[in-house]
């Protein structure tokens, strides 16, 4: 490849790949929800009603559980998912280093203490081997992440809980179309947290699903999931006219709007469609990237359905001499939006300081964590788009692999 002419990246002055900038993330949302939407907004009722519990139907169906609360957020899910297991001062949950803070956030919140395990190199996954050595008395809950809509390895995650009488919470925020061998993610572990925010598989703004077949925790995060009042209090405001309802408890403002649930309701309809489409993606960018010296490309595994939500090279940053960071300083210029998911959580400054903890802690997540980046991926785009994305990705890493160091 570095044999090849290299054409003058963008960030030197040169023409970029591509003419117009393409938004990394943009949803593919039908007429369908367009229409929901806007019926939704003439109806008279835009708050938590009937759509949000045609939704919250539909998406348990899907998972194949018994319980699915609808939110305003995943990070909603997995907090009401850890309080409703009792999670709280004095107690650890491990967790993943390589992932978006809502994860580890969601712990502190409950006052609990997040204590990471490393991941598996290869696919960045949480490692149940690393998992095992952390266990500790006060260990209450495993809560792994699909990264990417990768499923963990989920036997030994569930054999590991049950021999040490743990909870699992799934952060299935990536994963909604994903399965473990002939299991569905999301109705593995105890409790599951999806997320619908604009970048997801299933986008509805904001919004998330916290879904379970045990119905005590359904019911515990479903009162607390709006100001702790009696169970029905939304339909205080339906057909069937005024309800009392009690606050049970002091709890939160996390439900979901029916207008969130109008466009969920769609786009959960065209999620197995929408998954070919990313697949097409994915193969293509593959078959792009395929000789590629400095690109490491994701790995496919045989037991799993991937549920496609990112696409995420590594990037040889020793073999390229350059790093990731001055790698998508100048995709950005070549017109293409990128993202990294996601820079290790113990090297952000909150995680380092309140726990202590540093660089080497966690050498496969650092090591993903520096080479990592996310390119456009949704199901909007169109494979013009998609070779652009690949067409300028390779520009970048020619024009990198031909500079002298000294340029830089
Ligand atoms: C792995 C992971 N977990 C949780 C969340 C939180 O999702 P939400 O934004 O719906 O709260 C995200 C959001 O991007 C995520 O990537």
């Amino acid at each position: 490849m570095a044999s090849k002419a290299a054409a003058a990246l963008a960030i030197n002055g040169g023409a970029p790949h591509r003419e117009k900038f393409l938004v990394f993330g943009a949803p593919l949302i039908g007429e369908e929800e367009i229409r929901e939407v806007e019926a939704t907004l003439r109806s008279g009722w835009i708050g938590t009603g009937p759509r949000t519990q045609q939704f919250e139907k539909d998406f348990r169906k899907y998972i194949g559980v018994k319980h699915a609360l609808g939110l305003n957020s995943c990070t909603a899910g997995l907090f009401l998912a850890l309080n409703a297991l009792g999670i709280g001062p004095g107690d650890e949950v491990i967790t993943t280093p390589l992932t978006f803070a809502a994860t580890a956030n969601v712990i502190v919140h409950n006052g609990a203490t997040p204590v990471f395990a490393d991941v598996d190199r290869r696919t960045g996954n949480i490692d149940p081997a690393q998992i095992k050595k952390k266990i500790t008395k006060n260990t209450k809950a495993i809560l792994p992440v699909h990264l990417c809509g990768r499923p963990c390895d989920m036997d030994p995650i569930m054999d590991l809980a049950e021999k040490h009488g743990l909870f699992v919470i799934e952060d299935a925020a990536h994963a909604i179309e994903a399965r473990y061998k002939d299991k569905k993610i999301g109705a593995i572990g105890h409790i599951s947290a999806f997320s619908f925010y604009a970048t997801k598989n299933l986008v509805t703004g904001e919004g998330g699903m916290v879904c379970t077949s045990n119905r005590k925790w359904d019911d515990a995060m479903r009162v607390m999931s709006l100001h702790g009042l009696s169970k029905s209090a939304w339909s205080r405001y339906s057909e069937k006219g005024f309800k009392f309802y009690d606050t049970q408890l002091p709890g939160f403002k996390y439900n979901m709007m029916d207008l969130q649930a109008a466009m969920g309701i769609h786009q959960l309809r065209r999620i197995e469609d929408n998954l070919k489409i990313r697949d097409a993606h994915w193969a293509r960018y593959n078959a792009a990237f395929k000789g590629c010296e400095f690109l490491i490309r994701p790995p496919e595994q045989k037991h799993i359905r991937h549920a496609r939500h990112l696409y995420t090279p590594l990037l040889d940053i020793d073999k390229l001499g350059a790093t990731r960071d001055q790698f998508l300083a100048a995709l950005q210029k070549e017109n293409i939006g990128a993202g990294i998911h996601f820079i290790a959580l113990h090297l952000h400054s909150y995680y380092k300081k309140r726990f202590g903890l540093k660089r080497g802690d966690f050498p496969n997540a650092e090591y993903i964590s520096d080479r990592t980046f996310s390119i456009p991926f949704s199901a909007r785009l169109t494979s013009a788009d998609a070779d652009d994305v690949t067409g300028a990705a390779l520009k970048v890493i020619r024009g990198l692999a031909s500079r002298s160091k000294a340029s830089w």
